[in-house]
């Protein structure tokens, strides 16, 4: 079956659905998604989105707090553009029915109410309760569901880019000149490869957080697109950056959970297993430092002391407030047995977010043509070495935004016609009955990418780690060329592929800045390496 549409997007989390509903303004509309369309990263997000709406907030003072945060590698005119388009994007999610908590303050009833977390330097997060993510999906699902001019299509998996490396052989065709023509996708529920085409496609398939082994991101997020686009030979940048998540619940019978950093916004406050508090030895802003140091202090701390766990303690607050404010983590936590409001939360770190992905212009545009991207899937340039905390919510928002006008201009292009696109290529594969293998392969390298390529690393441990992942890459590739397609398939194909480039980008960069943390060079170094890491199949840019 092949599909056509003018638009379409590949994934259903805030980035990709929020350029559907602009999108569809313009013309036909196709959203694939892999699992059901709500979900995502975005449904799982808690704090919420960063935006200027506080009367002693600006423009400059959330800019400067993202680029202190970003270590030196921020684009300033990319977080520019963030802050500033920020409240518009905030406001159209209001318009589209997204519900945020309003104040309870005295004085201030009716304003929405806005919390604090870690690198900010004021109270700036919108959110609803701390289940902000569900309400933006359910809000966003519920519109396009209205809306006549877009397909969606619920248990659709993309597999790989269209571009004319399928009709020319690869060598044949520049880097420099590729166009993504739409994607080849399983249909999951029946098994076959559909042709999904359209004048632009928009990448928006999210993170890549389950490359390891203790993650917040649920189990979509594979690095699909970053992998997907590296074969087509577009520029990737910035895979060493992988963000950890100070706080998820440690508890033997539960999977990571995230404690949302508005719990530290709060007032809770970190503490060891003997009750001592120990961010103030590490950063002036103690509790409330950016995440990169939290992690990193907390990291230590475990190994210092031989402990398990941290601990996060709200204890000190009013119980029923606490209560009213997390719902959502107070209940998950009653749930294994902890009551937050009475004893401390048992907290580790956990991986979180790719601050890097597809390299794109301020337009959203890849290196490819026809090719757009937006959410954490790209490298905009907004993040540099450490994303501050709710800015991606935003990021998704103002840059799916950005990316409508150049994507309007080529859907009405008057002349365009498609190459003949073959069908997939089926013939000579079979059905195995080696599936042991995915979930022993997946573990295997989530189990090594969380102890050789996480919050502190080494040479030595970082090649230890690309030696395997090769190893087992290569099995996988030589496994795929001949099986027939599956989900668990292609998702350890695309695990193995984003694990070794987030490897060769850790080894490349030879200086520790923001989330990379390399003992061999524990230094920053401006003098070299205040540039972005580049990386495509021909290897990285100088
Ligand atoms: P996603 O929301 O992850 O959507 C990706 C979509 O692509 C999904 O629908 C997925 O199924 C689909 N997909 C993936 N691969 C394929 C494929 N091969 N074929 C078809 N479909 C595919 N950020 C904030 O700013 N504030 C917060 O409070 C916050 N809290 C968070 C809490 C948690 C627990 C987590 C995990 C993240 C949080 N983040 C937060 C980060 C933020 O949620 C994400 O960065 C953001 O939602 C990403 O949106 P997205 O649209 O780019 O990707
Ligand atoms: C959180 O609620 O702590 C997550 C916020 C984010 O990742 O931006």
């Amino acid at each position: 079956m092949a599909v056509e549409s003018d638009f379409l997007i590949i994934g259903s989390g805030i980035a990709g659905l929020s350029f559907a509903l602009n999108a569809s303004q313009y013309g036909s509309v196709t959203v694939i998604t892999k699992k059901e369309n709500t979900e995502s990263n975005t449904n799982y997000a808690q704090g919420g989105i960063a935006t200027v709406i506080h009367p002693q907030d600006s423009f400059e003072l959330h800019v400067e707090d993202t680029l202190k945060a970003g270590a030196g590698l921020c684009d300033r005119e990319a977080v520019e553009i963030l802050v500033r388009e920020g409240p518009d994007r905030v406001q159209e999610l209001i318009d589209w029915g997204v519900r945020f908590s309003k104040s309870k303050t005295k004085g201030k009833e009716g304003a929405y109410a806005l919390a604090r977390e870690g690198g900010h330097s004021i109270e700036r997060i919108i959110y609803a309760q701390d289940l902000t993510g569900r309400e933006i999906e359910r809000a966003l699902v519920a519109a396009i569901k209205d809306n006549e001019n877009i397909r969606v299509f619920e248990n659709h998996m993309a597999i790989d880019l269209i571009t004319e490396h399928h009709f020319f052989r690869m060598k044949e065709t520049n880097l420099e000149k590729r166009t993504c023509f739409g994607v080849y996708a399983l249909n999951t529920a029946r098994g076959n490869v559909d042709r999904f085409l359209a004048k632009m496609t928009m990448l928006s398939t999210g993170g890549t957080g389950q490359v390891y082994q203790h993650s917040t991101n649920p189990a979509i997020a594979t690095g699909d697109g970053i992998v997907m686009s590296y074969r087509a030979g577009a520029k990737i940048a910035n895979l060493e950056f992988m963000q950890f998540h100070p706080t998820t619940l440690y508890h033997p019978d539960g999977r990571s959970f995230l404690i949302s950093e508005a719990v530290r916004g709060y007032g809770g406050i970190l503490r060891t297993k003997d009750g001592e508090t120990f961010m103030e030895n590490y950063h002036p802003k103690g509790c409330l430092a950016p995440r990169d140091i939290v992690a990193r202090a907390i990291d230590h701390e475990l190994k210092r002391r031989g402990d398990h766990c941290v601990y996060l303690d709200v204890t000190h607050l009013d119980g029923a407030k606490v209560k009213g404010r997390f719902p959502n983590i107070y209940e998950h936590c009653r749930s294994l047995g902890i009551d937050m409001t009475q004893e401390p939360i048992p907290v580790v770190p956990a991986a979180h977010y790719m601050c890097g992905g597809v390299l794109t212009d301020l337009w959203g545009q890849t290196s490819i043509e026809r090719l757009f991207a937006s959410g954490e899937v790209t490298c905009t340039g907004v993040h540099g070495a450490n994303r501050l905390a709710s800015n991606s919510l935003l990021e998704a928002l103002v840059f799916s935004h950005r990316a409508l006008g150049k994507a309007v201009q080529l859907v009405q292009e008057k002349y365009f016609v498609f190459p003949t696109i073959p069908e997939w290529q089926e013939e000579g594969v079979f059905d195995s009955e080696e599936w042991v293998l995915i979930s022993h392969d997946r573990e295997e390298i989530q189990r090594l990418m969380w102890d050789y390529v996480g919050i502190v690393r080494s040479d030595h441990r970082l090649n230890r780690a690309l030696r395997r992942v090769r190893l087992i890459a290569e099995e996988v590739e030589a496994f795929y060329k001949k099986t027939k397609v599956t989900n668990d398939l292609i998702e350890l194909r695309n695990i193995a592929t984003v694990s070794e480039l987030i490897i060769r980008c850790a080894l490349y960069r030879r200086e520790s800045r923001g989330l990379h943390f390399t003992t061999d060079c524990p230094q920053t170094d401006d003098s070299q390496w205040r540039r972005n890491t580049i990386l495509t199949t021909e290897g990285f840019s100088q």
